[in-house]
């Protein structure tokens, strides 16, 4: 067993955007106090492994951000019922055959779907998708409403639904392999089905995040947490108000264009059926930023 150098030596990790203020090791674990939240390494077997547990500790997860996607409808049925749900992780892995892989939250509806029928579709999303739809499928559950109410789809040859609404393409497919990856499954499915509907944009994940202003929830796979730095960024200007839902910020210099709501108007002006353009919560359910 490796017996780390450490012992109560004080570290200090030059760079990254957290730095190890201070250790303590407790069994053959350090805990480092970084910005008075305390984090552990894994278990020290060798000087190898220690050196990148402490190397992870100091990482820029920002770096993922530089990762791209696009935007999705993954959507499954159980027996006779549907649900759909928001997924940027869809890649295309093999051409021949033309293979697909998702990684699914095990919490969500669409995973129990996609577990029990082993089937599913991928409905590319374009660039002008309204938020609210985006929010409908992706900050709500098929658990809470019927999310297909009111939805353009078709249902597929393996009898999946495929939502139509924003899609510039689909591709409907069988699932061959599946990977436990701890929170999430990675589904590995090859393409029965696919067709182009339209030529316009698709919408990136960047895009959705940059322009559109949308927000990610915790069961993304892609999830970091952002709330804190947004709640920063906004201290210097008063009365933006925050979704306590999904965390999108309702700036009034930029107002809700999409929901009629005009740059300039402050949150008390904004009607009371007025609702969040990416989750649909209530004005009720946003908090002031001060
Ligand atoms: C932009 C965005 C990207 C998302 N990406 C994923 C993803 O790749 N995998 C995943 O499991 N959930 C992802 N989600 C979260 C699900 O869409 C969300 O948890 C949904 O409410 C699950 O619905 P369900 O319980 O009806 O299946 C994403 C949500 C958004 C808004």
């Amino acid at each position: 067993m490796f017996t780390p150098k450490l012992l109560g030596w004080p570290i200090k990790l030059a760079g990254g955007r957290n730095s190890v203020k201070s250790s303590i090791i407790t069994n053959s674990r350090i805990v480092f106090n970084i910005g008075g939240v305390d984090k552990s390494t894994g278990m020290f077997d060798n000087a190898q492994y220690s050196k990148i547990e402490l190397c992870r500790l100091k990482m820029n997860v920002k770096a993922l951000y530089k990762l791209g996607y696009g935007l999705y409808v993954v959507a499954s049925r159980k027996g006779d019922r549907f649900n759909g749900q928001i997924a940027n992780t869809v890649f295309q892995v093999t051409s021949e055959p033309p293979t697909i892989a998702i990684s699914i939250n095990k919490n969500n509806l669409t995973h129990e779907f996609i577990k029990e029928s082993k089937v599913f579709s991928a409905s590319v999303l374009c660039q002008d998708t309204p938020l609210t739809f985006i929010g409908r499928f992706g900050f709500r559950s098929g658990r809470d409403i019927d999310k297909f109410e009111g939805i353009n789809y078709r249902t597929g040859q393996s009898g999946v639904p495929v939502v139509l609404d924003n899609a510039t393409g689909y591709l409907e497919a069988r699932v061959t392999q599946e990977m436990d990856v701890g929170t999430h499954t990675i589904f590995v499915a090859e393409v029965v089905d696919a067709d182009v509907i339209s030529d316009e944009a698709c919408m990136t994940y960047d895009y959705y995040h940059q322009i559109k202003r949308g927000k990610t929830p915790k069961s993304a796979a892609t999830y970091v947490e952002e709330k804190v730095e947004a709640r920063k960024e906004a201290k210097s200007e008063v009365a933006k108000y925050m979704c306590k839902v999904c965390g999108y910020i309702y700036d009034p210099g930029q107002g809700d264009p999409d929901s009629g709501i005009k740059p300039g108007t402050t949150f008390e002006k904004i009607p009371d059926d007025w609702v969040c353009p990416v989750c649909g919560a209530t004005k009720t359910e946003f908090e002031r930023m001060d």
